[in-house]
């Protein structure tokens, strides 16, 4: 359990006052770089600061973000390069009219004068590109923009500081050349080799942090690039996890909405079209036949059905169970093809489901007399976003003293109790929602609770009476059978 209170993300813990205050003698940036590779429906963006220490002790460092970026970031962390640990990030606020966030990192040790660390940032950001053009025929390519801010804005000087932005096809179709840098620098402030376009360098930045410097100097800057990947968004998935100690068994289920944010199509849709290009190995990225899923091993009595019913053109190849803890990464692929292809601005609704050993998932603490099992928030579709997700735990009937841990905290949570067919107390519920989910958030919910004993028995006590109610039923039915035929006879 504790692994797990380790592994919290700090971000979204919004706290309105800066704790640690830091002041802008206290730093120098002898450089940042950032890095911006750019995907789909995920942008994974990495700043390096090298910062010096100009006081003693300084174990403060201040990393600002626009607003916008903030809006679209999902995931961030922050961590001494070369360390595992992600360092303690706490919101400063925005200065009262400011178009930015200050972000106040704790370091794990004080800073001596004149030495530098090196402060890594890594961000995800969500719902940052948009198809364009907007709508593209069958046959045509997929091309995104991606717009950001060109500088790095800090509450401190910078020496140097340069921004790559990293397409994933060399096939750039456009880039913004910045205006009015000759203060920064007096080479060409932009420059393209291969897929990566290089911002700066730019020397000799004063405090950028200050909403008069943003006015003047901040501006936009917009790639548009080819994109050759599927652009997939999960506008919902609701997971129902339920777990039963009579059965041993956990039975989780996702209903899911599946959108194509690529560019939607022109004209209409020809299935032979489709099937002759992937003849050729060269179907568009925005008409997506199939997606490969990765499930947890051990999984059993897997389904998919959709609207019209069961879709039987999938292949899963399920990994055998692996023990509880392991480092093993061993998954099931569940290769996924919709009724039809999905084409760009198209939706999909869903079911997949399976059952799985409770054991793999379960462990019992002899000491606390509790049960911990846990269950992952989702399914990670590679490269996607989730843009609302609902995690339900059903407890098996009678549990109590329920507790959860979870990776990183939820928008809301609720429980709550959920009474079906032959249960007599109903079984505890909780209920998790999330918002713009990415892959690195498919990390496992950890909830504890005790059965008590008299509860294991009592579903077969239920069916028993069930039972012997049907017994009872039938035997007067047959009365009731055997008068009338004595009448009509
Ligand atoms: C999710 O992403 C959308 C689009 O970028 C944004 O408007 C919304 O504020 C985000 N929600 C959360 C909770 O981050
Ligand atoms: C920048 O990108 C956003 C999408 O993240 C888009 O809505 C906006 O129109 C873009 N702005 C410009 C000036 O291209
Ligand atoms: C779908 O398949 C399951 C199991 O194979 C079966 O029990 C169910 O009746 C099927 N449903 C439909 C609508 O075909
Ligand atoms: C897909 O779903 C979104 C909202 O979930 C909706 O706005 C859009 O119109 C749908 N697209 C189609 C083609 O039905």
């Amino acid at each position: 359990m504790l692994q797990c209170w380790r592994a919290l993300t700090l971000f979204l813990l919004v706290s309105a006052a800066s704790v640690f205050a830091a002041s802008s003698l206290s730093f120098e940036n002898s450089a940042i770089v950032r890095t911006v590779d750019l995907g789909g429906s995920l942008v994974h963006v990495t700043t390096t600061f090298a910062a010096k220490a100009l006081e003693p002790k300084a174990s403060a460092y201040t990393i600002t973000l626009p607003e916008d970026e903030i809006q679209r970031t999902s995931w961030l962390e922050v961590k001494i390069k070369g360390q595992q640990q992600p360092l303690t990030v706490k919101y400063g606020g925005a200065p009262a009219d400011g178009k930015f966030y200050n972000l106040d990192v704790q370091l794990p040790n004080p800073v001596e004068v004149d030495s530098t660390v090196n402060i890594v940032l890594e961000t995800i950001q969500t719902h940052a590109t948009y198809p364009w053009p907007e709508r593209a025929a069958q046959q045509d390519e997929q091309s995104l923009k991606y717009n950001t801010t060109l500088f790095v804005l800090s509450p401190y000087k910078t020496n140097v500081q340069r921004t790559k932005v990293k397409s994933p096809s060399p096939e750039v179709r456009s880039y913004t050349t910045p205006k009015d840098v000759d203060a920064f620098t007096l080479e060409s402030p932009v420059t393209k080799s291969g897929a990566t376009i290089t911002y700066g360098p730019y020397n000799n930045l004063p405090v950028s942090a200050t909403n008069e410097w943003v006015t003047k100097n901040q501006q936009l800057i917009g790639i548009h690039y080819k994109y050759d990947y599927p652009v997939l968004e999960l506008t919902q998935v609701k997971r129902v996890a339920e777990i039963s100690h009579w059965g041993a068994n956990l039975n989780i289920q996702d209903d899911i909405v599946l959108y194509n944010a690529g560019p939607e199509l022109k004209g209409h849709f020809s299935r032979l079209e489709h099937q002759t290009q992937s003849f050729y190995k060269r179907a568009a990225a925005h008409v997506i036949p199939a997606l490969s899923l990765h499930l947890p091993a051990g999984i059993h009595d897997v389904y998919y059905y959709d609207l019209v019913g069961n879709v039987s053109t999938s292949r899963l190849r399920a990994a055998p169970s692996v023990p509880k803890n392991s480092r093993s990464n061993q998954y099931s692929v569940m290769e996924l093809r919709p009724r039809y292809p999905l084409l760009g601005g198209w939706n999909y609704t869903f079911t997949l489901g399976w059952d799985s050993p409770l054991a793999d998932s379960a462990s019992y603490d002899a000491s606390t007399g509790k049960y911990i099992v846990q269950v992952p928030i989702m399914t990670d579709v590679p490269g996607s976003v989730v843009n609302e997700c609902e995690v339900k735990i059903i407890l098996p009937e009678g549990a109590t003293d329920v507790e959860h841990v979870l990776p990183f905290p939820a928008v809301s949570t609720e429980e709550s109790t959920h009474i079906t067919y032959l249960d007599t107390l109903g079984r505890p519920v909780i209920t998790f929602k999330y918002k713009n989910l990415t892959t690195k958030h498919a990390k496992p919910i950890y909830v504890s609770y005790k059965v008590p004993s008299s509860a294991h028995l009592r579903k077969p006590v239920a069916v028993a009476t069930a039972l012997l109610g049907l017994f009872v039923f039938g035997m007067f039915a047959r009365r009731v059978d055997l008068t009338l035929h004595k009448k009509t006879a």
